[in-house]
């Protein structure tokens, strides 16, 4: 087993990066803020350890990285080099995939939305699996193979909409009735109909996806229950071999504290519940391979986002503290009400009363520009540098030039070296 992990730890008032003993202050000194800064280490043993996790269950699981939480070049090409396989939902971000090294065939293609340019694109770059969310994109996609099925057959899956409820912020659910995702049984068994004709692509196995930041894995346990069920009457109206089951992404983090061993469970947890449900099919030779698509739970510890405070404005009601990055580049709190951790790289000790509880706000023209909401940052100054923790996932990919106030650079700590990549927009 790995040590115990950590991204961060803060010790007597100073953050230091992972164990390397190493300050993030005096690291990062003279940079221009905001900026991320990614804990590759981190990211490398978070990887082992969820490898482990399979292994030690004997499964045979292909992590596919979900690659829409971090898709900084060189989070990829680590991923690549240590045996990831990548999970995709554009073509803009399988050819990010390819370049930073993952093998096409590697790749895992899902998303609503395919567009003919998209198909065609995976279809020629010989991505490994397409997953399939709607019968008009399985129409769309046999139409599209029909024409190049010289290079055929394509693998497919067909992603189930199981309708379980996991508990979860509403805005990240997918795997309900309500939501857009997927097909539900009916419409999988109107799907065999159309495969039947289209010889060219072979259905591998179902696919699901329930939703993101879960902690608590009793609805994955109710959805892999359905998942079985479906795919063994597919097989047996079938006589299909379907050999691959996907069970998508979605194990969340504790934003809330520094301490990883509760997160880290989860996937112990998560290993158990793929051998309950799978475990007899692997046995017997019916499925040969999981896969499995996590995003956060690979990389969102890894990040922290360093902002500069620009102003902290006292008024009769609040204080404001107002630094140099916001919404812009990481929406999570704005979207979610998602609470990150916030420090000062120096935290210096206040009996000021307006100061125990400011909103660290950024600066884009919105009142919903928050990064975090009623923090002490002790007797924090113009000029500080603050880290906002956990924004390896769902930053830099979800933040915008809104205000035209650029892109941030990102720094990539790695085996001791500290060096600039910043993702090509
Ligand atoms: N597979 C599929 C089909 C997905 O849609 C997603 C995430 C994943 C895998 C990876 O999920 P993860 O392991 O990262 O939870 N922006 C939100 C999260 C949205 C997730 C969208 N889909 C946030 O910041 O919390």
């Amino acid at each position: 087993m790995t040590k115990p992990l950590s991204a961060y730890q803060q010790k007597n008032g100073a953050i230091l990066v992972g164990d390397s003993g190493k300050n993030l202050e005096s690291l990062t000194k003279g940079f221009a803020t905001p900026f991320f800064l990614y804990n590759a280490d981190h990211v490398r043993a978070r990887f082992t350890r969820m490898k482990e996790a399979y292994l030690k269950q004997g499964l045979p699981v292909s992590i596919h990285y979900a690659t829409k939480a971090n898709c900084n070049p060189r989070i990829l090409s680590l991923l690549a080099s240590l045996g990831a396989k990548a999970d995709v939902v554009s073509l803009g971000e399988t050819e990010l995939a390819i370049q930073a090294g993952f093998l096409a065939e590697s790749v895992l293609f899902s998303g609503v939305a395919k567009t003919v340019k998209e198909i065609e694109g995976a279809l020629r770059l010989g991505v490994g699996q397409i997953n399939v969310e709607s019968l008009g994109e399985l129409e769309r996609i046999a139409k599209i193979a029909e024409k190049m099925k010289h290079t055929g057959p394509f693998d497919i899956g067909l992603r189930l909409n199981p309708n379980v409820c996991p508990e979860t912020h509403p805005y990240i659910t997918t795997g309900l009735q309500e939501n857009k995702f997927g097909l539900e049984e009916p419409a999988v068994r109107e799907a065999v109909t159309i495969l039947k004709s289209a010889p060219w692509l072979r259905l591998r196995g179902l696919s699901l996806h329930i939703g993101s930041q879960l902690l608590d894995l009793t609805a994955l346990d109710e959805a892999l229950e359905v998942g079985k069920f479906v795919q063994d009457r597919l097989r047996a109206d079938t006589g299909w071999n379907l050999d691959r089951f996907d069970v998508g992404g979605g194990i969340g983090i504790q934003y809330a504290q520094f301490d990883e061993s509760d997160e880290i469970a989860v996937v112990d947890q998560h290993a158990s519940l793929l051998k309950k449900h799978l475990g007899a099919d692997l046995d017997s030779g019916k499925l040969t391979e999981i896969l499995t698509e996590p995003g956060r739970w690979l990389v969102a510890r890894s990040g922290v986002l360093v902002t500069e405070v620009q102003y902290v404005k006292t008024t009769p009601h609040k204080t404001f503290v107002i630094t140099d990055g916001g919404m812009n580049l990481l929406i999570r709190p704005a979207l979610y009400e998602a609470q990150h951790r916030i420090e000062p790289f120096i935290r210096r000790p206040s009996n000021n009363p307006s100061l125990e509880k400011v909103d660290v706000v950024g600066p884009i023209c919105e009142s919903a520009d928050f990064l975090g909401r009623e923090r002490n940052l002790g007797d924090v100054r113009q000029d500080d540098r603050l880290a906002v923790f956990d924004a390896g996932a769902y930053g830099r990919t979800m933040a915008s030039l809104y205000n035209q106030r650029g892109w941030p650079d990102e720094y990539i700590y790695l085996d001791g070296t500290l060096e600039k990549v910043n993702v090509s927009n």
